[in-house]
């Protein structure tokens, strides 16, 4: 029973079950597959949040695909950043790739501005975004997301790879954390 595990108590409730995003996930990959249909995929995941989004919807894309890492922080921590975004870890060429960016989620849109303007500048063949969760009411920065999971209201969430202070990760849910948590 998932309700048992310990880090649920730190949740005021599910938003999205296993099971739905299972399902979810399958369409994200259904309709990757249609739009990019003829090309090989370079699909970028972007740590550590988008880790489980990734290993999922890899597997759900019918196309060929090759995979690589990357890493995105804002400075600042807690639950807002301060927009200041430092990217790390390239390992792999970029120069020719049709690049499919995954990321956990969307917040004010500053991460993927700069890892899309980043790859962009060294060459890729073009640059497509995959972020799971989208909190549109956030945005600031002007960056248009491919494909989207859901869009979601503007409260914080966690599991699914998605943590607050590097905890809730293992979670296999989606779950709003609860204020008390992270207003302290
Ligand atoms: P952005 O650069 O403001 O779009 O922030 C995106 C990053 O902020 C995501 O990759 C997450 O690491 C983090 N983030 C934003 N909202 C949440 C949330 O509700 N839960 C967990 N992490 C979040
Ligand atoms: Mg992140």
């Amino acid at each position: 029973m998932q309700e048992l595990r310990e880090e649920y108590r730190d949740l005021s409730r599910i938003l999205f079950t296993q099971e739905e995003i299972a399902a979810r996930v399958k369409e994200i990959g259904e309709e990757i597959s249609r739009t990019c249909a003829g090309q090989e995929l370079f699909m970028v995941c972007i740590l550590k949040g988008a880790c489980v989004f990734f290993a999922d919807l890899m597997r759900a894309i019918t196309i060929p695909v090759r995979i690589g890492f990357m890493s995105a922080s804002s400075y600042g921590a807690g639950v807002f950043s301060s927009g200041e975004v430092k990217l790390g870890g390239l390992s792999f060429p970029v120069e020719g790739k049709n690049i499919l960016i995954v990321e956990d989620i969307i917040d004010t849109g500053n991460s993927l501005c700069a890892l899309k303007r980043f790859l962009t500048e060294r060459g890729a063949a073009s640059v497509k975004i995959c972020a799971f969760l989208d909190k549109e009411s956030r945005r600031t920065a002007d960056v248009a997301v491919d494909f989207v999971g859901y869009a979601i209201e503007d409260e914080f969430v966690v599991g699914y790879g998605l943590d607050y202070a590097e905890r809730y990760r293992g979670l296999p849910y989606i779950g709003i954390l609860k204020r008390e948590v992270y207003e302290k």
